[in-house]
């Protein structure tokens, strides 16, 4: 391993890819694994966006494009905003080949060994290996169940430093679906005046599958703090496209150009089968999206109320994503452990919460990306996990 970089020993890497890949393995030795693991979609995505995918290739749209993403495009992007009443310029929008793209240019663009970053805990694992391997501190960000999984904007205002280079928030979050309230928002964004140098990557992957009547609140529609956001989005969870790989920042106009040489170093430009069918998702009906909405809704309700009626679990009703993140106890092990035997002893796929941070421990994620009568399933196999000796 001599000569090789040594923050490549720092970087981390996704547990819910390597509980995916262990389950196809089980499923190839005949096994009838159900998968809670991974965090995709179980929908097709909608028709129409893949006709206007296949149109792209039958036009001729063969070549490589823009390498901040073709201008319909970045224009349905600022189109969807300014809906909202947010004010977003096409030059401000990087489209990129999946969402997690922006968490690594951002990282790149902010991380260095004496940079301190807030990172939600627990929070999505790329943003701590990211920020791992810039060799820059993490600074934790607690996102408790007694909370609701949201933050405390004081506490969070009490650790920048003026070290801090960057906060990164996400709401809803994964792997809690924890939501951040309004309140607590206004509060920071307050507080933030006194750090006009200090940006924030707003994580909003989610914002679109949220529950109980709530309204997702995007931090860009601040005008105080504007300047210092970078939105993150994409088409892989609202239009179930994980697979298309497509996604956005947008980033302040003073610092797009960084972000924008670090893609065409990387990527260049993403398919224009992707960048097409992303503008008629945007444009076209959004009638799937309430409907898929509607059914997460369902099972979350499902999931939370069955797991609190087993005894050593209890699960708070998370306001968005798909994810429901339980605390679940049995004699002493560690929720690696216990994802480990629901795996293997009862081919039932969850991520241990652990390796979403250290305030995860004692928890897992079950994602409810997956057919009813699956989630039905699980509750027996948990229950039966739990009564063994
Ligand atoms: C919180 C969060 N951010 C970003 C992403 C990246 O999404 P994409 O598939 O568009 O790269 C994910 C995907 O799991 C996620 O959960």
């Amino acid at each position: 391993m001599d000569g090789l970089n040594k923050s490549m020993f720092q970087i981390g890497s996704d547990t819910a890819f390597a509980v995916l890949s262990r389950s196809n393995e089980l499923s190839q030795l005949g096994n009838e694994v159900i998968n809670l693991g991974i965090g995709q979609p179980d929908f097709n995505t909608p028709q129409n966006i893949v006709e206007a995918g296949i149109k792209a290739l039958k036009d001729g749209h063969h070549g490589y494009s823009a390498s901040n993403g073709i201008l319909e495009l970045r224009e349905s992007v600022c189109e969807y905003y300014s809906n909202q009443g947010i004010n977003v310029d096409p030059g401000q929008v990087l489209i990129t080949p999946g969402a997690k793209a922006i968490i690594f240019y951002t990282l790149l663009m902010f991380g260095q060994p004496d940079a301190e970053i807030i990172v939600p805990n627990p929070g999505f694992i790329a943003y701590k290996s990211m920020v791992d391997y810039t060799g820059a501190k993490i600074i934790s960000l607690p996102h408790q169940m007694q909370n609701n999984f949201s933050f405390d904007a004081e506490e969070l205002l009490s650790l920048i430093t003026p070290k801090t280079r960057l906060i990164i928030f996400n709401s809803p979050g994964n792997p809690t679906g924890g939501v951040v309230r309004e309140n607590e928002f206004k509060k920071l964004v307050k507080g933030l005046e006194n750090y006009p140098n200090l940006y924030i990557l707003s994580d909003e992957i989610y914002e679109r599958i949220i529950f109980n009547n709530q309204k997702h609140i995007s931090l860009l529609s601040y005008p105080e703090i504007k300047d210092q956001v970078i939105l993150l989005n994409g088409w892989s969870k609202t239009y179930s496209m994980t697979g298309w790989r497509l996604g956005y920042g947008i980033y302040p106009k003073k610092i797009f150009s960084f972000a924008e040489k670090l893609a065409i170093n990387c990527h260049s430009c993403v398919s224009n089968v992707s960048q097409y069918a992303g503008i008629e998702a945007l444009r076209g009906s959004q009638l799937f999206v309430t409907n898929m909405v509607k059914e997460f809704e369902d099972r979350k309700n499902f999931l939370v109320e069955e797991l609190n009626k087993i005894k050593n679990i209890e699960c708070i009703d998370p306001g968005g994503a798909f994810y429901v993140f339980p605390k679940i106890t049995k004699k002493g092990l560690s929720s690696k452990q216990i994802s480990n035997d629901l795996l293997e002893k009862k081919f039932l796929a969850t991520v241990p919460g652990s390796s979403f941070g250290t305030l995860g421990e004692g928890f897992i994620r079950l994602s409810y990306a997956n057919k009813m009568h699956n989630l039905e399933k699980s509750i027996l196999l948990i229950k039966d996990y739990l009564n063994e000796n």
